[in-house]
């Protein structure tokens, strides 16, 4: 451990994620030089925030009822009428282009309730198929089969419910609180960061969805830290430095950057050039074939002069001679509060994770790679559901980072095993290394306390709500 002035401030031994930009053959943008750590303290989370319903219920309250929330991409509802069907826990919306932009509606039929739409698909009005009540894209009553039967039902007034809908960077997102504030200001300085990325410009090139045995939190934090390569994907750590990763931390979202062609400082040997490339070969999910490289070669400059040329035909020229190396070659992991994760640069992945309907103890885990691409934009992929008894190799499109995930499949249930059965309080967690997983727990911390308060909830004694939002 180095050397540190108090708590939070000790760093990895190796090379710093700093010190490797330092060394790229290419300009880095200013966005990976932010160097933006922030301690939010050492105290242990609530084991209760896994595993309590209370907790589930105060999530759907003051999180899931309030948040904004990607529902899907504006290339999925290209054309005035197209919809797509968002869940999340007992909700359902559904987005739908109209002639006057996007608008989401809650998916239930005012008569007797009936879920307006069970899927993605594009219509000329909003029907119900149950009885036939039927709304017009906008929003407003449209018919009433055998209308005499309802003249206490005032068509002003039965205009659908509507969530919130605002774009950024070619992703939809809702959200059901009226009062909310603007998308815009909820991302806050994430959409200078993205700038130079551009992911309006991506086409949805795959989506792998599956249900996990485990809290949404318990797998969407497995992807919060690099801590866990050691022990879970030790055949990486040739190639992967992950514990010099950097760790930012802003208000609504937070990165971790885990550079590529270095190795890891937890290695107690030198691995060789080749040694390097071949655990490059079990990661990358862009990596078709190995590259010649020499034991006194810089791998991140040759591994990333090679990406460079893989990706020239379909991203073209200006594309791949202005990335560095290190947009290249580094995982540049972001997460917006409370579960949406695009990646940095040339990385084209996207997670998301949520819970499995009103189930607390599983999860659906999403991943979605966005592929640039040269004229006219490819239509974007479906989601391919995996089955219970698939894993993530049988989702071929993912690659080599198949296996990477079942890794981290294998642990993600019996951490929530472990999570029922310890007599222990809380979880603890690394003061820097983990940091993005404190942040996520001090924020749904913040909004579950604000909500109640809002709500004027008196304090029913629910675990881990303190006020700090930490601990
Ligand atoms: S429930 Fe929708 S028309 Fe009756
Ligand atoms: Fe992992």
């Amino acid at each position: 451990m180095t050397a540190s002035d108090g708590p939070g401030l000790a760093r990895s031994p190796g090379i710093t994620y700093q010190q490797l930009l330092d060394a790229d053959t290419h300009d880095v943008p200013e966005v990976l030089r932010l160097d933006h750590p922030r301690y939010l303290g050492s105290d242990d989370i609530p084991v209760t925030r896994y595993t309590s319903r209370a907790w589930h219920e105060a999530e759907v309250a003051h999180v899931w009822r309030k948040a904004w929330q990607y529902a899907c991409r504006t290339d999925e509802i290209p054309e005035v009428g197209d919809y797509y069907v968002y869940e999340i826990v007992r909700d359902s919306y559904f987005v739908i282009r109209t002639d006057d932009g996007i608008k989401a509606y809650v998916n239930a039929c005012l008569h007797r309730g009936r879920r307006l739409k069970d899927h993605d698909g594009r219509c000329s009005e909003i029907r119900c198929s149950f009885h036939g009540f039927a709304w017009k894209l906008d929003g407003g009553l449209q018919d009433i089969p055998g209308d005499w039967d309802f003249p206490h039902v005032k068509p002003e007034e039965w205009s659908l419910p509507e969530a919130k809908v605002a774009e950024w960077a070619g992703f939809v997102f809702i959200n059901p609180d009226p009062g909310a504030e603007s998308l815009h200001d909820f991302l806050g300085d994430i959409v200078d960061q993205f700038e130079v990325w551009d992911l309006e410009r991506r086409y949805k090139q795959a989506h792998v969805a599956k249900v996990i045995d485990a809290n949404w939190k318990v797998v969407q934090e497995a992807f919060c830290e690099a801590y866990h390569v050691n022990a879970t994907h030790p055949q990486i750590m040739p190639y992967l430095g992950d514990t010099n990763s950097q760790v930012d931390i802003w208000e609504n979202f937070a990165r971790v950057i885990t550079p590529g062609g270095t190795p890891s400082p937890l290695l107690d040997w030198q691995p060789t050039a080749d040694e390097m490339m071949r655990s490059m070969m079990d990661v990358r999910h862009d990596q078709a074939s190995p590259i010649e490289l020499d034991d006194s070669a810089d791998m991140r400059a040759v591994a990333a002069a090679a990406g460079r040329e893989r990706w020239r035909a379909v991203a073209g020229d200006e594309w791949v001679d202005s990335m560095s190396d290190a947009e290249l070659m580094d995982s540049i992991d972001y997460t917006i509060f409370p579960n949406f994760h695009p990646w940095g640069a040339f990385n084209r992945i996207v997670y998301r994770f949520r819970p499995n309907g009103d189930d607390h103890r599983s999860a659906i885990m999403e991943c979605i790679f966005l592929a640039p691409y040269q004229g006219e934009r490819p239509p974007p992929c479906s989601v391919h559901w995996l089955g219970d008894d698939e894993t993530f190799t049988d989702a071929r499109e993912l690659g080599m980072l198949g296996k990477v995930f079942n890794q981290d499949l294998f642990n993600m249930p019996k951490v929530q095993l472990g999570l029922e059965t310890t007599r222990k309080a809380g979880i603890t967690l690394g003061n820097y290394q983990e940091a993005k997983v404190r942040w996520l727990h001090y924020k749904l911390g913040e909004w579950v306390e604000r909500g109640r308060a809002e709500a004027g909830e008196v304090s029913v004694g629910l675990p881990g709500s303190e006020s700090n939002g930490s601990s």
